[in-house]
């Protein structure tokens, strides 16, 4: 079968199609026919050889898919260590979820990570009082659009923080009541949470506007590495600061996942929520599809389809 397999560790054309062989399912796994794999921006960070989990390669990527099985239309995570940028791939069937009636297979390989990653933390990790100020950064990307779109269904206030203008206006369109560039984050009034998925300097900003027993939530470094917050200033501010990972939860609380997985699911069933799909490439491409997440270029989810 054709994969885009990861060559080696570099530039987006590491990523080359090729001949593999097909998976094989382990227990408890199915082999699904990929028509659609989301890139997730850990695939951009192992591409470059900057996660802190690297695969052995050469690799093939894809946490992600939406595809058939036997006849179902279904979306879910591949098993471990990825696989889905390609025509199967094999899938634990425990995170498998039945792709909505209307639904394409891109929007289903724009759902599971994207809306897990938004839904866990803002339901668990903090409460959102009706009205409740809640700034998101890269408001306009794949887990931003799902976190807009959540905060509103939770009745908060979804406040928008992205790196340009012209990105601005699809989490506007998603229900944010306000949206700035990041060199306007400082004029913001108080927020009752942060869900910040750029890290570095602009997490360092945003917590300066969190309200006393607010809460700050890291969840990716997109633009760099966390500095270390102390305890000290948090006492002293009335604040808290959470970090969320998905990928150990997945391990770890599988039956909190697998409950969370189908409450959000029903939010888009509902019609409260929608996954953003901004760009979809050929598997050709795969390095194109890349280049334009690691050039900042995308909104919503970029996905590949075999
Ligand atoms: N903790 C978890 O379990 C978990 C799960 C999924 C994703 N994540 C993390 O959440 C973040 C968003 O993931 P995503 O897949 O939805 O990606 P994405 O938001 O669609 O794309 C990344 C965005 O990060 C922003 N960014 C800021 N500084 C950047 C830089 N120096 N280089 C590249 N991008 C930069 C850009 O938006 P602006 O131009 O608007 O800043 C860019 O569009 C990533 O950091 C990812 O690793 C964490």
């Amino acid at each position: 079968m054709r994969a885009a397999v990861l060559t080696g560790v570099g530039g987006p054309e590491q990523l080359v199609v090729q001949d593999v062989p097909e998976p094989e399912a382990a227990d408890g796994q199915s082999i699904v026919d990929v028509r659609a794999a989301g890139i997730n921006f850990a695939d951009v960070l192992i591409r470059l050889g900057m996660y802190p989990q690297m695969p052995e390669l050469p690799a093939v990527l894809g946490s992600e898919v939406a595809g058939e099985l036997d006849g179902a239309r279904v979306m879910g995570f591949a098993r471990g260590e990825g696989g889905g940028y390609a025509e199967r791939v094999a899938v634990d069937r425990r995170w498998l979820l039945p792709l909505p009636n209307r639904a394409s297979f891109a929007e289903g390989a724009a759902f599971p990570m994207a809306f897990l990653t938004a839904w866990i933390p803002l339901t668990e990790l903090v409460r959102i009082a009706f009205g409740a100020r809640v700034l998101i950064t890269a408001a306009a990307g794949a887990v931003g659009t799902a976190a807009v779109q959540i905060v509103r269904a939770l009745n908060g206030k979804p406040i928008a923080a992205a790196g340009s203008a012209e990105k601005l206006e699809l989490p506007r369109s998603l229900g944010a009541v306000e949206a700035v560039t990041y060199d306007a984050i400082g004029e913001l009034e108080p927020v009752d949470a942060v869900f910040d998925l750029v890290g570095g300097e602009i997490f360092a900003a945003s917590l300066s506007l969190v309200k006393p027993l607010g809460t700050a939530i890291a969840v990716g470094y997109a633009g760099g590495l966390w500095a270390d917050v102390s305890p000290t200033w948090l006492v002293g501010r009335n604040i808290g600061v959470h970090g969320f990972y998905l990928g150990r939860l997945l391990a770890r609380s599988p039956d909190l996942v697998e409950r969370a997985a189908k409450d959000v699911l029903r939010l888009w069933e509902g019609g409260a929520v929608r996954p953003i799909v901004g760009a979809e490439f050929p598997l050709e491409q795969a390095g194109d599809a890349h280049r334009l997440i690691e050039e900042r270029k995308s909104t919503g989810k970029v996905v590949l389809v075999p």
